[in-house]
């Protein structure tokens, strides 16, 4: 069982030592086999508290000691309590030993699950020889509050802070925290924060939908007295009204929904929930707001507010406020969270009492002041992404917004400061009115946004991509902030769909975007009209109803993009209706099949395409979509009927846009072009002169540059790649030159750019816009070659591209089955490449090869796997090999390989 070598000697000696001790430790470590499950998710989530889907779904991973492995069974037992997991026992479900390879998705089928209750789950497996693992580590999952009747709270306003102290007779044995508000909330307990969310809760279409966040308090409240707080601000809720009449009714001020439920000891229970018998005033917050920032006068501080025994008696009753009218769903994304700190990297002093924060990145968040001073000092800080040479913030870029925070002092000693209810986009913060002389230390920079986990990474031998990759995921996270934002900084900051859906497929490589993105297409099912139009932008706020159907898009190609990567078949079940009721409308706008309305089409692209056009491939696309998924889902009727339609809008687009003159689509842009090749609407006998005009306008027209917009870029890559035209992608990859990727690396660009020009002026012109970010996909699917085949990635295709000069790439991404891998090195005569697989995976590993290569030889460690034309069986979990079109695929199961291709 046991090899004893070195470092697992000591494993062994501590495995002793542990026996010695009468304990044996849970996972066996350095045992042979099926290793434990690890990484436990319920809903995409890892122990989330608070959740409401009555039959949520489970996802572990596998490892394994030895290649080519596959779950054969599973059992998985959750339980009322966690001692009666320690004693396998699961009570509220134990299904037994089930027969399924199912690692990811699995429903619960147990008992009914109790609103507010607590469950805890584990999981084993058995693998291809039907040896059963260890158990997992426990894991668990709590409900949150699952019929209306259970809510006692009531909406109440009347100040931005509210409190309430209430005393409880016995000790607390649990209690819980339920909370949403019109606007954001800061939750205050005892006198300190609850919980580490910000900007909380998500911004939803409210009259449809409030989202509460359930907190586990059970150490912040105590027998005796107590008191909660909650700080209120205006969020999306409450917007300024100087920015123009808005699209739905705001509300005139934030309002709270709280409701604490308390067991103590000796089974007394306690409900304390929001009513007018809580006390409201105004705070030290005097203004807040999203665009415009916050000014907090710390002279206005009430020391004592969020705890027991402050006097209250100057403080007014609270007041009912009206209901936003939409249903509570429980919040079941990652929180928008401070992430990280950040330490300017220069002060500058461009002008008397004008001092300059660089923070060496533009970000999406706030700044932290240190200052101490005269009581009354105002300090303001304003945000920008630019400076001007002499050194003054440049502000063109933000437009409306004011961006500004200004903290007042109190006057006692260090004061340290940082907003609570406004974020900005900036990489420079100039601070005046500061008493004295601050320093770099008077200031750090917050970073903030939803807090996804990275999942993805990449890197290869030109530091030029390896420099874009490092500006997507900066722009990318940068603008989570509970729904996927076009930009960060400006009066603006909504949620795009066109934008949304361009970069999805890279944000899923480079975050675990699972939930969030779950969370996002019921925002835009809330959206929906009756009429099955959607919105440009969800929540909406910008844009019109309905949608340009390139943006309008986002509903069908995110699903579809879920059920791709995490195999989530649920979220296709859920959205049927709503998918076919979008296609159904868009129908009615094609009545010849072609659909022309269009108001961005392939948006800020430096050579213009017919905006019907690129509807009209939407409208394809969205239809095909559908028709898979009716398909998947067994509505063989609408299977049918869209397959068709799908046919008929095929041949209307060519017949509509096709210059068979030209031998090109509309004005023959590189969009208009890759679009239709793209998806396979040019007939056969065109497919020629179409490719070769868009490759002698990509390359003699354009010097291998980009002309398009951010629709047209998506595909246009992936396109050249798939038809044997990587070398080309990655010409216009690696350019530094305008209009490129790398162009805004060459002129400073921290996050992307909204425009391939450089803009430093007014105008639409933001410099943190992730929208240009798909090429962050073709990093991981084309140059690593890591893409999936079925969804889910329980095949997954390995199919590194060797271009030009590249003498290496590597990525690896953390997929809903476990960790994929894939790095390959390229030198004359030599090419290795580096696989991870995961267990209970298969993938099709393609051999990267010079062009011109004959007699090629391929060894995984030292064996042979392919000579003289041959596959040789015989390496552990390389099952298979063939040759296609010259190069050389192997079948592997799941494990660690490293291939050597050599040849002449
Ligand atoms: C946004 C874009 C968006 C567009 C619609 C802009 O103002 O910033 O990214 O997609 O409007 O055309």
């Amino acid at each position: 069982m046991f090899k004893v070598n070195g470092s697992s000697r000591s494993i062994l000696f501590a495995f002793l030592f542990f026996i010695a001790i009468g304990c044996v430790p849970h996972v066996a470590w350095g045992a042979d086999g099926p290793q434990p499950p690890a990484n436990l998710r319920c809903e995409y989530l890892s122990n989330p508290v608070g959740i409401d889907v009555k039959q949520p779904r489970f996802f572990w991973a596998l490892d394994h000691t030895e290649r080519g492995q596959k779950q054969t069974a599973y059992q998985i037992q959750v339980a009322t309590r966690s001692e009666l997991l320690t004693q396998d026992k699961g009570d509220q479900w134990d299904p037994g030993k089930v027969t399924s390879d199912q690692s990811t998705q699995v429903a619960y089928a147990g008992k009914p699950l109790e609103s507010g209750h607590t469950y805890f789950w584990k999981v084993r497996t058995w693998d291809s020889q039907g040896r059963a693992s260890a158990y997992s580590r426990a894991a668990q999952f709590e409900m949150g509050l699952l019929a209306p009747e259970e809510w006692k709270a009531q909406w109440i306003a009347g100040g931005n802070q509210l409190r309430k102290e209430f005393s409880l007779p016995a000790k607390v044995v649990r209690a819980r925290a339920y909370v949403t508000t019109l606007g954001y909330y800061e939750l205050r307990l005892n006198g300190q924060k609850v919980g580490e969310n910000v900007l909380d809760p998500a911004w939803t279409t409210y009259e449809k939908r409030n989202l509460y966040i359930t907190y586990d308090i059970t150490w912040q409240v105590h027998q005796g007295a107590n008191a909660v707080g909650a700080m209120l601000g205006n969020g999306w809720a409450v917007p300024p009204k100087h920015y123009g009449p808005p699209i739905v009714t705001p509300y005139s001020s934030p309002a709270l929904f709280l409701q604490i439920q308390i067991e103590m000891e000796g089974g007394k229970q306690l409900t304390l929930a929001s009513d007018t018998s809580w006390k409201a005033a105004q705070g030290p917050i005097t203004s807040d707001g999203i665009y415009d920032g916050e000014t907090y006068d710390a002279r206005l501080e009430a020391p004592g507010w969020d705890s027991p025994g402050f006097n209250d008696s100057s403080w007014q009753a609270a007041q009912a406020a009206k209901p936003p009218g939409g249903v509570l769903s429980a919040q079941m994304m990652p929180p928008i969270r401070v992430i990280d700190t950040l330490v300017p990297v220069k002060m500058t002093n461009p002008r008397p009492g004008v001092f300059v924060y660089d923070l060496g990145q533009n970000l999406s968040g706030w700044a932290e002041l240190r200052v101490s001073g005269p009581r009354g000092t105002a300090v303001t800080m304003r945000f920008a992404e630019l400076v001007y040479d002499d050194g003054m913030i440049n502000r063109e870029t933000i437009r409306r917004a004011k961006a500004r925070d200004t903290y007042i002092l109190r006057g006692d000693g260090l004061e340290t400061w940082e907003p609570r209810f406004t974020y900005h986009g900036f990489r420079y913060v100039e601070v005046t009115g500061f008493p004295g002389t601050p320093s770099l230390d008077s200031l750090r920079g917050r970073l903030v946004h939803s807090a996804v986990e990275p999942t993805g990474s990449f890197a290869a031998s030109n530091p030029t991509l390896n420099a874009i990759q490092k500006i997507i995921r900066w722009g990318q996270r940068t603008n989570l902030h509970s729904v996927p934002t076009d930009c960060d900084q400006r009066d603006e900051r909504m949620g795009w769909m066109g934008d949304a859906h361009v970069t999805a497929e890279e944000a899923m490589l480079n975050f675990d975007m699972a939930a969030f993105y779950t969370n996002f297409v019921r925002d835009i099912r809330d959206v929906q009209g009756t009429d099955g139009t959607i919105t440009d932008t969800v929540p909406h706020k910008y844009g019109s109803r309905p949608a340009d159907p390139a943006w309008g898009t986002a509903y069908p190609l995110i699903c579809w993009y879920m059920y791709e990567q995490y195999g989530d078949r649920r979220i296709l079940e859920e959205n049927y209706e709503g998918l076919k009721k979008y296609v159904e409308f868009l129908r009615t706008k094609a009545p010849d099949n072609v659909l022309r309305y269009s108001y961005y089409g392939d948006w800020v692209a430096v050579e213009k395409t017919p905006g019907a056009l690129v509807s009209d491939f939407y409208y394809y696309y969205d239809v095909q979509v559908l028709a898979k998924i009716a398909k998947l889902l067994g509505k063989s009727e609408d299977a049918q009927t869209y397959t068709q339609l799908n046919a008929q809008i095929k041949e209307a687009f060519h017949c509509e846009f096709y210059d068979a003159k030209r031998g090109v689509y509309a004005n023959g842009t590189q969009t208009a072009n890759a679009l239709a090749l793209f998806l396979d609407l040019v007939p056969k006998d065109a497919q020629g002169v179409v490719s070769g005009n868009l490759f002698n306008d990509i390359v003699y027209a354009h010097d291998s540059h980009v002309t398009t917009g951010f629709i047209g870029v998506k595909y246009l890559l992936p396109l050249l790649t798939r038809s044997g035209q990587a070398d080309l992608a990655y010409d216009l990859a690696a350019k530094t030159t305008y209009p490129s990727w790398g162009y805004m690396i060459e002129n400073g660009a921290t996050t992307l750019w909204e425009l391939w020009q450089k803009r430093l002026g007014p105008s639409m012109n933001s410099h943190n816009h992730p929208m240009m970010g798909s090429i962050g996909a073709w990093f991981y699917q084309a140059l690593a070659g890591i893409n999936e085949e079925t969804p889910g990635y329980e095949r997954l295709r390995i199919q590194p591209q060797i271009v030009r000069d590249l003498t290496w790439a590597s990525a690896s991404v953390e997929s809903v089955r476990g960790t994929i891998s894939s790095s390959w090195t390229h030198s004359p005569g030599m090419i290795t490449l580096d696989v991870v697989v995961p267990v209970n995976s298969f993938a099709t590993v393609t051999i990267p090869k010079e062009e011109e290569m004959t007699e090629m030889t391929v060894r995984e460690g030292e064996r042979a796997v392919w000579e003289n034309g041959k596959f040789v069986p015989g390496a552990p979990g390389v099952t298979g090999g063939r040759e296609i079109s010259g190069d050389i695929v192997l079948e592997v199961g799941s494990g660690r390989y490293s291939f050597k291709l050599t040849g002449r």
